[in-house]
């Protein structure tokens, strides 16, 4: 089985200071992963650098086995990107921007068949917002938005999805039903997911590991292990610096 993310000594600086330095990690298919720091730990970096945005100053990434830059099949990863905000103008509904996920896999150019609309309807079901399939994305709340995010991204069927702090200043009910789609989504989907968010208590029981980054890793290892060194997974942000001094 080969991993469907590695890292391997990774460092990336905007300016003279790091803001990874020397990270590395590896995900198998299927598995659960969360990514956890302080603001400006470097996790967003981490995952640009991860998914070949941004190309590290050192070290090699390789994302199902390829260079992330040069990964032929795009549709295989699923990114949710940080603090997504859809322009209030854009006049598309629901069904439609998920669908714009989906081709990424089949190519612009090809019509829709059975599975590509079967794919669609699956991703908008796994995030709950049949309900709202055909209104425009314009008049849903922020939670609702970032769900069709994670839809868009789903609807390739991806073996990796990555998330940058999707219940991040979103309503409860709406963090709520991210959290079971991200548990289905593992479940079902069989797809590997990593997980950027400060909000872990509710994923805690499908997590299969967590990664404390603070430039560099400080923790890679399951829940229960990190929970044995005292450090609850019902993290605030504000809270994080305080149990980081534990782990150092
Ligand atoms: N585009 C950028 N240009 C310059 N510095 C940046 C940029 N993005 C992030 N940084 C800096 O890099 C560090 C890590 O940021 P980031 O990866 O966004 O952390 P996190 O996602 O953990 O909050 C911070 O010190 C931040 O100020
Ligand atoms: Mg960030």
């Amino acid at each position: 089985m080969t991993a469907v993310l590695t890292a391997d000594a990774v460092s990336f600086s905007y300016g003279r200071e790091p803001a990874i330095d020397s990270v590395s990690l590896s995900i198998e298919p299927g598995e659960f992963v969360a990514l956890v720091g302080p603001n400006g730990s470097g996790k967003t970096t981490l995952l640009r650098v991860l998914l070949g945005l941004v190309r590290p100053q050192r070290g090699t990434v390789t994302v199902l086995g390829e260079d992330p830059r040069e990964l032929r099949d795009r549709g295989r990863v699923g990114y949710v990107p940080q603090r997504h905000r859809l322009d209030p103008e854009l006049p598309v509904t629901v069904a439609e921007l998920v669908a714009t996920g989906r081709l990424a896999r089949r190519g612009w150019w090809r019509r829709f068949n059975t599975e590509d609309h079967e794919a669609i309807d699956h991703a908008i079901d796994a995030v709950a917002l049949s309900g709202v399939r055909k209104r425009p994305v314009a008049e849903l709340s922020g939670g609702q938005q970032q769900r069709v995010m994670i839809a868009r991204a789903l609807a390739s069927n991806p073996d990796l999805l990555v998330l940058d702090e999707p219940v991040a200043g979103v309503d409860a009910e709406s963090q709520r039903l991210v959290r079971d789609s991200l548990g289905h989504i593992v479940r079902e989907l069989a797809a590997a997911v990593l997980l950027v968010s400060h909000e872990l208590g509710a994923v805690a029981d499908d997590l299969d590991r967590v990664i404390v980054l603070k430039r560099s890793v400080l923790f890679d290892g399951p829940p229960d292990e990190l929970a044995a060194r005292g450090v609850s997974l019902g993290i605030h942000a504000s809270d994080l610096p305080l149990w980081l001094e534990d782990l150092g």
